[in-house]
């Protein structure tokens, strides 16, 4: 275990050279930053060996839990061979096995894999693919550049993905800098735009969808969609049957569907990817975050044999795409790539996750009756808690009351790391987390926030 000394000088030097993502700095400075130097299963450890349960899968992309004695044994198996080697001119084998098996996985028709290093890049990816696509088939098809996303949607922080992005907070400031796009509102049933209930809700907001595409289909390269969830807007559920709906209007128009599948892939809903709950066969399809079981960055674009064979010529014709990058396959991480999928046929992780989001649907339950608790919205293991000043008229808590953040903080104290988004308290825990370990992280996030909302409640 490390001396305090240590752990201050630490936090002294992030405060000194570091910058945090999504982080004001300023206010970073004001506290000393809590320090994790190990994990194991679902538990994260700081450098003074306080534990603390995992609640968001570090960021999204924990499946099995830390130190996972497969996933560590395949890296270091991995590392006695090569750490790596470019795909630009040559091959490698994890990367070609990976192919294969995630092909096998994948909704039918997806054939082809293109390997990037995160999220964002795989979603550029697919946006520089579907753009090219259309240039390529020649004719009026060439007048399809543009591209159409929901609402709310997050697909990345690269300016490609922020473009295709519809949150104001993160995407307005940079609109000078982004290509223009189509925006159909989110299906975001608990503030229906339309003040409509389900099922006619469902028709509405594909409706929405639709009038863009009737109007612009000539112009529209493909909807981007994260399918059945909306994860960075606010853990936005789709009602049944939307996703589905979509698919069947791009069809329709000839407009690809782009599966962004980076929160949502690798069991996270309770299926392999989300696409499969409603039987959706995208043309191109993102992945990354679980791909590894969160152990490194890794990311792949997959699409039809149609796609494909458009970008085939003569060398001298140029259609190949000009995309990629330095680590573009990286051997280390398609060697545990791999073994995180020998972990999901092996253990049948995605059998033994059934039982326990049912668990987690019936221990979030009673959180349902509190008065500053608007919406418990939940696919599998991704679940959003949105918090509400007036439960009555849905009033939200204004952004500047921190409420999600101070739930975050008070679960932190009680030895639960979770980030909310704005005024949602977002769990999403590691696939491999026990019944026993599930309902102490829901009686954790249940006591933080009776204790922050009964505090901001005047009076
Ligand atoms: C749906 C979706 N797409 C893309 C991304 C971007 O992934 P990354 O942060 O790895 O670039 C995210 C990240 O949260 C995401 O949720």
């Amino acid at each position: 275990m490390a001396s305090p000394t240590r752990t201050a000088r630490l936090q002294a030097e992030d405060h000194r050279h570091l910058w945090h993502p999504f982080t004001q700095q300023r206010e970073w400075e004001q506290e000393p930053p809590l320090i994790i130097e190990r994990g194991r299963g679902v538990y994260l450890e700081d450098t003074d060996g306080h534990r603390y349960l995992d609640g968001v899968s570090s960021l999204w992309v924990n499946l099995h839990g830390h130190r996972k004695g497969e996933l560590d044994r395949a890296l270091v198996a991995q590392l006695k061979k090569i750490a790596h080697s470019t795909l630009l001119g040559l091959a490698n084998v994890p990367s070609i096995e990976l192919a294969r098996r995630l092909v096998a996985l994948a909704p039918r028709g997806l054939t082809r894999v293109f390997y990037s290093d995160d999220g964002s890049t795989a979603v550029e990816v697919a946006l520089k693919m579907a753009y090219q696509y259309w240039q390529l088939r020649g004719g009026p098809d060439t007048s399809k550049t543009r591209f159409l996303h929901l609402g709310q949607a997050y697909h990345g922080d690269t300016l490609g993905a922020v473009s295709v992005g519809g949150i104001p907070l993160f995407h307005e400031r940079f609109k000078p800098l982004l290509f223009s796009t189509y925006e159909a509102h989110a299906p975001y049933c608990y503030r229906c735009p339309l003040d409509l209930t389900y099922p006619k809700c469902r028709v509405a907001c594909a409706d929405a969808v639709e009038d863009v595409l009737t109007q612009h289909h000539q112009s529209i390269a493909a909807l981007v969609v994260e399918p059945m969830l909306l994860a960075a807007g606010g853990m936005i559920t789709m009602p049944p049957g939307y996703l589905s709906k979509l698919r069947r209007l791009c069809t329709r128009y000839r407009v690809l569907l782009i599966a962004d599948e980076v929160a949502t892939g690798f069991g996270r809903t309770g299926r392999m990817f989300a696409c499969e709950h409603e039987g959706v066969k995208p043309d191109l399809m993102t992945v990354s975050k679980g791909l590894t079981g969160g152990y490194l960055p890794l990311a792949a674009t997959l699409t039809t044999e149609r796609i494909y064979r458009a970008f085939l010529g003569r060398y001298e014709e140029f259609k190949t795409f000009f995309h990629g990058h330095s680590y573009t396959g990286n051997p280390l991480g398609c060697a545990v790539a791999l073994a995180n999928l020998d972990i999901f046929a092996r253990e049948r992780t995605l059998r033994q996750l059934q039982s326990k989001i049912a668990a987690l649907r019936r221990l979030l339950r009673p959180l349902g009756e509190h008065p500053h608790v608007g919406d418990i919205r939940q696919l599998g293991f991704l679940v959003g808690i949105e918090l509400v000043r007036d439960r009555a008229t849905k009033q939200p808590y204004l952004l500047i009351e921190r409420i999600g953040m101070g739930v975050a903080a008070e679960a932190r104290r009680l030895g639960l790391i979770i980030r909310p988004l704005g005024n949602v308290i977002v769990l999403m825990p590691p696939l491999s987390t026990t019944m026993k370990e599930l309902r102490q992280m829901v009686e954790i996030v249940t006591t933080a926030i009776r204790a922050v909302t009964s505090a901001s409640t005047p009076g």
